[in-house]
């Protein structure tokens, strides 16, 4: 294919980034917009002169796209996302592909034709500090991990924010606050770059800082398969905040912050070191190693140029939507264990989550049509 029409369904903040992008694309085009607010779909219509629609089945219904992106509010992901892949349309969609684990399923499930692509919007993939990351860890070269610790508390959000939209901050509208909104990309990353955790217990505060009902506050204790241990800190309420990833290793450390990436090297493996040494409080001599990292990558646009590559045929995906369901699965179990008490296993129960997810959006103050 040499051009890719690309239907924008759901034009608001991210979506116009989206586009301008899309516009200069060699091999994309905005094929389509499609957005319940008519003014918007008018205006956008007219500016990238395309059709535009306020009913998304019309638009997948007159074949005017070969590919969806989908930017719209999260529980809207699951439905929308379902009837582009019916339709046979490839499709993009925005993190998190849905708001819990069992819309997930769903939508995943319904991606049975594997000739269509169906890529999620995980542009921190695209980093290379983190790409360098998962390289080493991946090479062995690092041992095991013993311990990560990831303290992303530079998400600052003010109150203008919640406001731009009433689905924002919401149980019925968005699923979730901080872990569904902001943190998708780092949960995505922990995953991605430690594997999937056992056990989660967390706490979160609700509306900590600002007067939302979704939590705007999370410390949660994860173990892994291995027994590292692992701890995830965030917020929308703090500034400066940081955004500091450490990762501890029988060979040592791993820091990755402010696009740098450092790597602490022990001479021989710790464990060894410990069991061997006639001292009683030296430590393993280690070397400092920075290691070369250039910069934040492309980030959204790298995402939607290998989507539309992964079409053509001349690319893999760097964030198949397949792989969306590990940084809602463990957001979900975050916010599980916060509102049971208990330690969550996982896999975590879906249906278990979905019935005291039902429950909160029954009491949210956003009242869906
Ligand atoms: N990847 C990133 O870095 C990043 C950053 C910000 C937002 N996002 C994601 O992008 C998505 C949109 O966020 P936003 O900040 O642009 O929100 P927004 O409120 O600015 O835009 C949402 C748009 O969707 C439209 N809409 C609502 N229901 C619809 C429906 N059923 N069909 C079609 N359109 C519908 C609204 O009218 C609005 O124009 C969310 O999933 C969000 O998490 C991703």
């Amino acid at each position: 294919m040499e051009q890719v029409r690309i239907a924008v369904i759901g034009t608001g903040w991210m979506a116009r980034q989206h586009m301008e992008k899309i516009a200069d694309f060699e091999h994309a085009c905005v094929g389509a917009v499609s957005d319940i607010n008519q003014e918007v779909v008018d205006q956008l219509a007219k500016q990238y002169e395309c059709p535009g629609y306020t009913d998304h089945k019309q638009l997948l219904a007159d074949g005017v796209a070969d590919a969806v992106l989908i930017a719209t509010p999260h529980f809207f992901h699951t439905s929308i996302g379902i009837d582009a892949l019916e339709a046979k349309h490839h499709v993009l969609v925005e993190k998190p592909i849905s708001a819990h684990k069992s819309d997930c399923e769903k939508l995943i499930a319904a991606h049975s034709d594997k000739d269509l692509v169906f890529g999620a919007m995980f542009n921190q993939r695209t980093d290379t500090m983190y790409k360098k990351l998962r390289q080493v860890l991946q090479s062995g070269d690092a041992g095991e991990i013993t311990r990560m610790q990831w303290t992303i508390t530079d998400w600052f959000r003010s109150d203008t924010y919640y406001n731009t939209g009433d689905w924002r901050a919401t149980w019925a509208g968005e699923g979730g606050g901080a872990l569904l909104n902001q943190c998708p990309h780092q949960l995505d990353m922990l995953i991605w770059l430690c594997g999937m955790p056992k056990k989660v217990h967390a706490f979160c505060r609700f509306g900590q800082y600002h007067d939302i009902e979704v939590e705007d506050d999370v410390t949660a204790y994860i173990e892994f398969e291995n027994g590292a241990s692992g701890v995830f800190i965030t917020t929308t309420g703090e500034s400066p905040g940081s955004n500091r990833l450490e990762i501890n290793t029988t060979r040592g450390k791993l820091v990755a912050e402010n696009e740098k990436l450092s790597f602490d090297r022990t001479e021989v493996p710790v464990p060894e070191f410990a069991r061997t040494s006639p001292e009683r409080m030296d430590h393993p001599p280690a070397w400092h190693c920075e290691l070369p990292t250039s910069g934040p990558g492309g980030q959204h646009r790298e995402i939607m140029e290998n989507f539309v590559d992964a079409i053509r045929g001349k690319a893999e995906l760097i964030a198949p939507a397949a792989e969306g369901i590990w940084s809602v699965e463990l957001a979900n179990a975050m916010l599980y264990s916060a509102w049971t008490g208990q330690t969550v296993e996982l896999p975590l129960d879906g249906a278990a989550y979905a019935a005291l997810l039902e429950e909160k959006i029954s009491g949210s103050r956003y009242k869906r049509d």
